[in-house]
């Protein structure tokens, strides 16, 4: 089928980590047709939703990493969403007003018929770190708010914390206050921009030291590996943007019984693909844009997890 990837430009692509790269190899490796653009290549015009789209295909040895250049287009080609098998929204965060216009454009070739993943209404449904809020049974103490004086409060109570933005990434933004106290008032006045911005405040959780753990549903199935997240020296972040260095190991039982309560329920969205992210027994974020960790899987435990991928893919457009 003809496979429209819409994702960050090509050429930026660090195609020995990159997800999205996994994911087209195995779907060129089994004679899909690539096409790809950038969500401002999208347009809604006469009626129906289109994309300035390339025909791509893969060139070289598809499992070495460090070849350039790494892939071959043609040229732009306007072309209507539903024309395509599959449209995958491969766009990175931030997940800001273009990210959501995307979704709406995407929203409209859906109704036109396109098979969209992830399902744009779901995508912009989920909050990547207030969706947790829906299991409760899974999350550790949290508190969002604006009030600074609240943070204060949860912070007061609880003495060991982390406040953290709700639209972050890769760690911005991120910040442990322990007992003391230390730079307490800064942090709140900074991120909350003087009880303008919402933030959340959750507990320290101490099993970050054995990793923040990177949870992948497939089609509603977890994949059995994890990917921790494990910060390095004096970091309290995990994420790889951060420096924290990534170890594939299998599904702790408690990992488990959270991908298995939240599987079917995101699987019936219309999420084909979620990464879920657990801090010892507790669920952290459940990142629904542009899930990412593949590849670091696959090298270390040879579990095809994009073959897991492209295999349920081709389940759902049936
Ligand atoms: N409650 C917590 N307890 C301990 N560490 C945390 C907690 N929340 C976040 N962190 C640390 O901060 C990092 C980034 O936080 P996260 O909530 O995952 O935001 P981001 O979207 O930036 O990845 C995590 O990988 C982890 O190392
Ligand atoms: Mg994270």
């Amino acid at each position: 089928m003809d496979i429209l990837f819409i994702a960050d430009p090509l050429d930026h692509f660090k195609i020995y980590k990159d997800t999205t790269y996994a994911m087209m190899a195995e779907a060129f490796r089994r004679s899909h047709t690539l096409y790809a653009c950038e969500p401002q290549h999208l347009a809604w015009t006469g009626g129906v939703v289109e994309a300035g789209a390339k025909r791509i295909t893969i060139v070289g040895d598809l499992a070495n990493g460090d070849r350039s250049p790494w892939y071959a287009a043609e040229q732009a080609e306007h072309r209507v969403l539903a024309s395509f098998g599959a449209v995958l929204m491969r766009k990175d965060p931030p997940f800001d007003m273009e990210y959501v216009n995307a979704t709406w454009l995407l929203e409209m070739a859906e109704c036109a018929g396109a098979r969209v993943f992830n399902k744009p209404q779901a995508i912009r449904d989920h909050s990547e770190k207030l969706a947790i809020a829906e299991w409760p049974q899974c999350v550790p103490t949290t508190l969002v708010t604006c009030d600074a004086a609240r943070l204060r409060a949860f912070h007061a109570e609880h003495g060991d914390v982390i406040l953290k933005p709700l639209d972050g990434m890769g760690g911005m933004g991120v910040f442990r206050v322990k007992q003391d106290g230390m730079n307490l008032g800064s942090i709140v006045e900074m991120l909350s921009e003087n009880g303008e911005r919402t933030v959340m405040a959750q507990k320290f959780i101490p099993e970050i030291k054995d990793g923040d753990k990177r949870i992948l549903l497939i089609g509603g199935q977890p994949v059995p590996y994890s990917l921790a997240r494990i910060p390095q020296g004096n970091e309290v972040r995990g994420n790889l943007a951060a420096g924290g260095l990534g170890r594939a190991q299998l599904l702790s039982a408690r990992d488990r019984e959270i991908a298995e309560t939240l599987g079917p329920v995101l699987q019936a969205r219309g999420l084909l693909l979620v990464g879920l992210d657990a801090i010892g027994d507790y669920l952290t974020e459940v990142n629904v844009t542009s899930p990412t960790c593949f590849r670091e899987i696959m090298d270390q435990t040879g579990f095809d997890v994009a073959g897991m991928f492209i295999d349920a893919l081709e389940r759902a457009v049936g």
